[in-house]
C-alpha cells in the first residue's frame, strides 16, 4: 500500500509490470522456437537412425537392433521417404493411437505458438505424428511418431527456466531504475516539497528553497521559481507586518492624542470668556496637555514606525503624579472624585509620561463607566512597597466590566464596548507597564465594582 502511494514505489511497481509485459511478448515467439527445435532434433536423430537400414542387406533390420535405433532417437515409428517407389521404415509398437499430426513443414508461426502453448498446459498422455523435411535432400518426407509428454515435460521446464529468469530480470531492472528515479527526480522533487512545507510553517523565518543541483532542467526551474517565490512572498510579508505596526502606533498614539487634546479643550472652554481668578492655575495645566499631544506628534514624524518611544525611567513620586492625573480627567464639579492615598514617600522607577498615560487610561475608563451607568462616585488609589517593586491599586466602585470587556482584555479594539470607544485605552496601558518593566492585571470587576493592579518596579 506504502508502496503504492509515494512516487518512487510507484515507479518501481511500473517497472517491474512493464519489464514482465516485455518478458511475456518474448516468451510466446521462444517456446514456439523451443518446440520447434525439439521437434527437428527428434526428425533428424530419427534420420540419421533409419539410415542403419542403407547399410542392411534387404533394407530389413533385427527386432532388437531397431527397437535400440528407435530408443536412441526418441521415438515410436520413422518413415523415411526417398522417392515415391522407396521408403525406409522403423517401427515398434505403439502405446495408443495417432491423436494428431504435427506438419513442420507448413505450419504458419500463429500455429507454432498456439501448439507450444496448449503443450505447456496439457496433461493427457497421447501418441503423435510429426512430418517434416529430411536434412541434406536425404528424401521427400521423414515421419515419425512420439509420445507426446515427453515434449509437454520439456516445454515446462523450459517455460519455467524463463520465468525465473524473467523475475529476476524485472526485479533487477526495477531496482534499478527505481535507485536511478529516485536519485535524479524523487529526491529533488522531496526537496522542493520539504521546502514548500517548511516554508509555509513560517513564512518570515523558514528556509528559502536552494539550488540542489539536481541536473534536472524542469526542477531546477522549479527550484528557482520557488526560491525567488518565497522571497517575494516573505519581502511583502514583512512589509505588510510593518504597514500593519504602523497602523497599529499610530491608532495608539492618535488615541492618546485625542484624549490629551479632549482634555485641553476641556480646560480651553472653560478659559473662555472667563474673569474667574482659577483661569490662572488652568492656564499651565492646559499648556502642560498642549505640550504632551504635541511631544506625541513629533515622535510620530519622527520614527514614522511601530516602537513606542523607549521609556526613559527615573523616580517619580507617585502622589503628585496621580494629582495631575485627577486634574487631566476629572471635573471639579466633584461628582466622580478620584481619591489618592497614596503617602508622600511612594517612588516608582518608570517614565513619568508614561506612567501618566496609563493611569489616565485606568481613571478615565472607570470615569465614563460610571458617568454612563449613574452608579459609583469614587476612584481609589493606593500604593503599598514590597522589596523592590511597588503596587499601585485602582479600585472604583462603578457598575463593573462587560464580559465581552474581561473576556478581550488588553486586546487592542476588541474589548471596547463603550459608544465611542476604540478598545485601545487598556491594551496600551498594558503595554506601557510591561515596557516599564511592570504588569498591569484585573484582579476583580463586579457590580461592586473594578480592580485593577499596576505593579512597578520602585
Ligand atoms: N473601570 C471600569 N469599569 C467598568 N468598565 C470598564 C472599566 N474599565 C474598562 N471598562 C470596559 O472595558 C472596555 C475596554 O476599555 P478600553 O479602555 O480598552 O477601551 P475603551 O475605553 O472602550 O476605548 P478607548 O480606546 O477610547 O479607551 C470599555 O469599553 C469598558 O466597557
Ligand atoms: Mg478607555
Amino acid at each position: 500500500m506504502f508502496l503504492a502511494r509515494s512516487l518512487s514505489g510507484r515507479l518501481l511497481l511500473l517497472t517491474i509490470i512493464i519489464v514482465m509485459m516485455v518478458e511475456i511478448l518474448v516468451f510466446l515467439p521462444s517456446v514456439a522456437r523451443f518446440r520447434q527445435d525439439f521437434l527437428l532434433e527428434r526428425l533428424q536423430m530419427a534420420q540419421i537412425a533409419s539410415l542403419a537400414l542403407l547399410a542392411a542387406d534387404d533394407e530389413m533390420v533385427e527386432a532388437a537392433l531397431e527397437k535400440e535405433l528407435l530408443a536412441n532417437a526418441g521415438v515410436s515409428t520413422i518413415v523415411l521417404r526417398r522417392d515415391s517407389a522407396r521408403q525406409l521404415i522403423l517401427r515398434t509398437p505403439l502405446e495408443s493411437p495417432v491423436a494428431t499430426t504435427y506438419n513442420l513443414r507448413d505450419a504458419t508461426a500463429i500455429d507454432l505458438v498456439a501448439d507450444a502453448l496448449i503443450a505447456l498446459i496439457r496433461t493427457e498422455r497421447r501418441v503423435v505424428r510429426v512430418i517434416g523435411e529430411p536434412i541434406l535432400n536425404a528424401g521427400e518426407v521423414i515421419e515419425i511418431t512420439l509420445n507426446e509428454p515427453e515434449l509437454c515435460r520439456a516445454i515446462r521446464a523450459y517455460s519455467q527456466r524463463v520465468l525465473i529468469l524473467s523475475l529476476i530480470i524485472s526485479a533487477a531492472t526495477g531496482l534499478l531504475v527505481f535507485l536511478i528515479c529516485r536519485r535524479l527526480i524523487v529526491r529533488p522533487i522531496e526537496g522542493v516539497v520539504e521546502s514548500i512545507t517548511s516554508f509555509q510553517k513560517d513564512p518570515e523565518r523558514g528556509p528559502i528553497a536552494a539550488r540542489q543541483n539536481s541536473g534536472l532542467r524542469e526542477i531546477a526551474r522549479a527550484e528557482i521559481a520557488l526560491g525567488e517565490m518565497q522571497t517575494h512572498v516573505r519581502s511583502s510579508l514583512k512589509q505588510k507586518t510593518k504597514l500593519a505596526e504602523l497602523g497599529v502606533a499610530v491608532a495608539k498614539i492618535s488615541h492618546d492624542l485625542r484624549n490629551m487634546l479632549a482634555t485641553a479643550q476641556l480646560m480651553a472652554d472653560r478659559l473662555e470668556g472667563s474673569k474667574d481668578p482659577t483661569v490662572a492655575k488652568v492656564g499651565p495645566k492646559l499648556i502642560g496637555s498642549i505640550d504632551r499631544a504635541v511631544n506625541l506628534c513629533v515622535s510620530t514624524m519622527k520614527h514614522g514606525k511601530a516602537d513606542e518611544t523607549p521609556p526613559e525611567a527615573r523616580q517619580v513620586a507617585l502622589q503628585g503624579l496621580v494629582n495631575e492625573v485627577s486634574s487631566a480627567v476629572f471635573t471639579e464639579d466633584g461628582s466622580i472624585e478620584l481619591r489618592n492615598d497614596i503617602g508622600e514617600n511612594s517612588v516608582a522607577t518608570v517614565d513619568p509620561e508614561h506612567l501618566f498615560r496609563i493611569l489616565s487610561n485606568l481613571t478615565r475608563n472607570a470615569h465614563q463607566a460610571m458617568e454612563s451607568a449613574g452608579k459609583g462616585d469614587c476612584v481609589h488609589i493606593t500604593a503599598a512597597g514590597a522589596g523592590d517593586e511597588i503596587e499601585l491599586i485602582i479600585r472604583d466602585n462603578g457598575p463593573g466590566m462587560p464580559a465581552r470587556a474581561i473576556e478581550h482584555i488588553f486586546q487592542p479594539f476588541v474589548g471596547s464596548v463603550a459608544r465611542g470607544g476604540s478598545g485601545l485605552g487598556l491594551a496600551i496601558a498594558s503595554d506601557l507597564a510591561k515596557a516599564n518593566g511592570g504588569v498591569l492585571d484585573l484582579v476583580s470587576s463586579t457590580t461592586e465594582g473594578t480592580v485593577f493592579r499596576l505593579t512597578l518596579p520602585s
